[in-house]
Formats: C-alpha cells, structure tokens, sequence
C-alpha cells in the first residue's frame, strides 16, 4: 500500500464510514480531562475533520455515575455512549466525540485516554466550535483483533435440520425457512443483523430498578400497545432495510415518526429518511452500523432528520445526497433510558415507554432469531452450522409489553426494519423481565419537535 494512501486511512477512515470502533469502558473514562475547543465561531456545518488552532481549554471531572465537574465547580451531566465515546452537557455547552483507536491490519488499538476530534456547541446549537479531550491519567493501549466473518462471502444456504431443532427444543415461539434468505450472502447477513460497527457493543446488561421506579412501575398498566391505544394505531409502517447495515437509522427514524404521531394526535404522519443518515452523517458508519443514541438523539438535535422524498432510501453509505432545499425535523431533548449509559432496566423501559412512546432498543442477534415467524422469543443456544452468524447487536423499535394469557410468559413487543413479510406482521415478540438478549439494557428515549 502507498504510504500517503495508507495515512489516509489510518487518519481519516472515521469520515469514509470505517467500520471497527474503539473499545472504552466506564471505568477507563471516569476520571480527569483536559478539554480543547478552537474557537467557538461556528454553526452546525462546521468541519472538524482537522481540529484548527485551540483557543479554549477546560479541565473537567467525569464522575460516578453521570456527574460532570468543570475547574470553576460547575456540575453538569455525562454519559458513555455505548463503548464507542462520550457525551459531556456542562456549563450551556455540550461535547461529543469519539475515543480515540488506530488500525493496524487485524488490530484496533483503543486509547481510550484520548478523543478524535468531535464537536462542540452550546445548547441553543447556535455556536459551534471542534472539540478533543485528553485525559490527564494515561491510559495503556488496548488492543483487540478485528475478527472478519470467514464465511462472508459465502452464500446462505437453506437449513431445515436447523429450523426443525430450534421447533423441538421448545414451544414458546415458531421458527421458519425464508426463501428469500437464500439469495443474500453471510455478510448481508450480517449487515442486516446490524453490522459490524455494532458487533463490539457486548457487554451491556440491565440494572437493577431503583426503589422509585419499581413503586411508579406498578401503577401502570398490565399491558400497552402504542399500535393500539384505545383502539388508535400511533406507529409508522414497517419497512425493509435490505443488505446496508442501517437497523439503528431505521430504529431512529421509527422512534421520531411514533413520537411525532403521539404528540400530533396523528395529525403528522411524517415518514423520515434513514438514507440521510446512512448517507450524510458522521456520528454513524454507514452500512457498516451505527447507533441510536447519536442518531434519533444527537443527529436529529445538532444537524435535524429529513422527510423520506428529500433523500429516497437505497441502502448505500457512498454519497450524500439529500435534497438540500428540504426543511430538517429537529429533536429536543434524547436520553437514555434510566438517565446514562447502564442505568437501564424493564421498570424503566416501561415507564419511559407509556410516558412518552416507542424507545429505540438494541438487541443481541443470534442465528435463530433470523428464523423467528412467531411467538415469544428467546434465545435456544442453538447454532447455525451451516450459515454460522457473528453475534451482531441490532437496533429496532420498542413498541409495547404484555403477557401471554395462558402461560403468564412476559413479552415486549418490538417492531423489526426486516419487512412486513418477517415475524408477526414485520413485528416480534421477545421475553420480558430477564435482559433477554441485553434488549434491557440499551433503550433511547426521544422527544422530537413536531
Ligand atoms: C472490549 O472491552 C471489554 C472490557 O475491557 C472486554 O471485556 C471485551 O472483550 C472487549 N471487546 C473486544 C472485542 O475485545
Ligand atoms: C384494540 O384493542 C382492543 C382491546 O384490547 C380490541 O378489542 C381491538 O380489537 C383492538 N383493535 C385492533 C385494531 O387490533
């Protein structure tokens, strides 16, 4: 490889959709920072894809377990965002960029003691400026291998056996063939399941209910549909995201087009286009994946989402193309569910949810789930031996809870982006209660500007 062509991509791959994220944990981000800004002139097309002259410098404190500390005492809040960077809101203004990694062949090296450059801008998104931090502590380097599918460009074969296992083992949910499987290979498998951007997140679990909310959990009701609130219908089409590994920006979408239903009465119906977000955003990978939280929440707030005729889907992450003379659809306030990264569990889902809408969730994908036509879902143990998959963690939409009337079972409700032809009407239905699938640890509420 060409040196200059091999600096490129080690310094630039982020902004041509790269595809192997960093690996930070809580622990290796709390701590003290050193935060630069250059100067705070800019509006929301800022590029900070070189950082510029610094010209602010903060020291700020992460602590536990979301409180951020400023040189003056000023406190404010943060969050991990999933194990990808970290958010900081302090003092009007808020942060985000990514930790910091290199790649060298098969291996990603994370720093996590330091950040890409990323953005900054106060709350009223008026002023922006770009934006890195460095934590004072040094940290060792961590490095992982880059674990490519060695089937990927193998094609998916048909396997009944599999099919047939997965029925004995259990009753609590039906498994089917889907032709249409066949004509994709491993690796739209894999994108479909939520790419390999997605594939580093494991390791997300559910918390245990704080008092408050175990109490405010049983004032609600034993089971809710947004597809049906008193027989009204609130959530958007399904729709079919093909081979890109775009699940988080079709979860994204989903999230803001119910929430916009809810707060209308359904007077606006809009439908918005994840080929914007796959296409034009750098807080995401492209095909390669990407994640709700920066994307229905930081994407939709910082840059705002687009109708889908302003940016028609097509399933690519080469080029944005969005008709620029649309007007953009804004988010006012995102979160996580329970208030920062790992303080999420199913008494606040429940909460969060008839509160306010759907939350976007992300869900760990097996090979049986792909199969799933029906029932309440859970994890067999059962592997594909044919058409073996990478554990993937897909994005989709949380639409409500119940329980099965004649064996008590708990199930969410959750609306998938694999077509209307995949499950129970495009939609499934998953066990609730037990973090099945870490579907109980990784929920996004937000509140879109309608
Ligand atoms: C990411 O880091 C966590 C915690 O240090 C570790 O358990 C996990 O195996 C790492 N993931 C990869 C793919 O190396
Ligand atoms: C909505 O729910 C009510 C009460 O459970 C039920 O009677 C009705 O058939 C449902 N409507 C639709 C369209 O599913």
């Amino acid at each position: 490889m060409k040196p200059l062509l091999l600096l490129l991509i080690l310094s630039w791959c982020r902004w041509t959709k790269a595809d192997t994220p960093a690996n930070c944990t809580f622990e290796d981000v709390k701590g003290e920072w050193i935060f630069y800004e250059t100067e705070r002139t800019g509006d929301y097309k800022i590029n900070c894809d070189n950082m510029g002259q610094v010209v602010h410098k903060m020291n700020v404190k992460l602590l536990f377990p979301n409180v951020a500390e400023d040189q003056y005492g000023n406190r404010g809040t943060w969050t991990m965002v999933y194990n990808q960077g970290f958010e900081v809101k302090i003092s009007g203004r808020s942060f985000f960029a990514f930790s910091y990694y290199e790649k060298t062949g098969d291996d990603v090296i994370s720093m996590c003691d330091k950040t890409f450059t990323g953005w900054s801008r106060d709350v009223t998104i008026r002023n922006w400026a770009c934006y890195r931090a460095q934590k004072k502590e040094s940290l060792p380097p961590k490095t992982y291998k880059l674990m490519l599918m060695a089937n990927e460009h193998s094609a998916y074969k048909y396997n009944k056996a599999f099919i047939r296992s997965i029925n004995e083992v259990q009753s609590n949910w039906v498994a089917d063939v889907y032709p249409e499987y066949e004509l994709m290979n491993m690796m739209d498998h894999l994108r479909r399941a939520g790419g390999r951007a997605s594939k580093i997140i494991h390791g997300a679990r559910a918390t245990q209910a704080n008092f408050v909310a175990r109490l405010r959990d049983m004032s609600l009701p034993q089971s809710w549909d947004w597809r049906n609130v008193s027989g009204i219908n609130y959530v958007s089409p399904v729709r079919n995201q093909g081979s890109c590994g775009s699940c988080y920006a079709f979860a994204s979408m989903a999230a803001l087009e119910a929430r916009v239903r809810i707060l209308t009465n359904n007077n606006l119906q809009p439908v918005f286009a994840p080929q914007d977000v796959v296409g034009c955003s750098k807080l995401s990978q492209g095909c390669e994946g990407g994640f709700p939280f920066l994307i229905a929440g930081r994407y939709a707030q910082d840059v705002g989402v687009v109708e889908e005729q302003c940016s028609p889907y097509e399933g690519k992450d080469d080029t944005c193309r969005t008709d620029t003379h649309c007007g953009r659809h804004y988010t006012a306030y995102y979160r996580y569910v329970g208030g920062y990264y790992g303080a999420c569990n199913e008494e606040e889902m429940k909460l969060a949810l008839v509160k306010g809408g759907p939350l976007a969730v992300g869900l760990e994908v097996y090979d049986d789930f792909l199969h799933y036509k029906g029932g309440i879902y859970h994890h067999t143990g059962l592997m594909d031996k044919f058409n073996p998959l990478e554990l993937t963690n897909h994005a989709v939409l949380l639409v409500g809870y119940g329980a099965d009337e004649a064996t008590g079972e708990k199930y969410w409700s959750v609306k998938n982006s694999w077509g209307e032809n995949w499950g129970e009407g495009g939609y499934f239905r998953i066990r609730r209660g037990t973090d099945e699938c870490a579907i109980e640890s990784l929920a996004v509420e937000v509140v879109p500007i309608p």
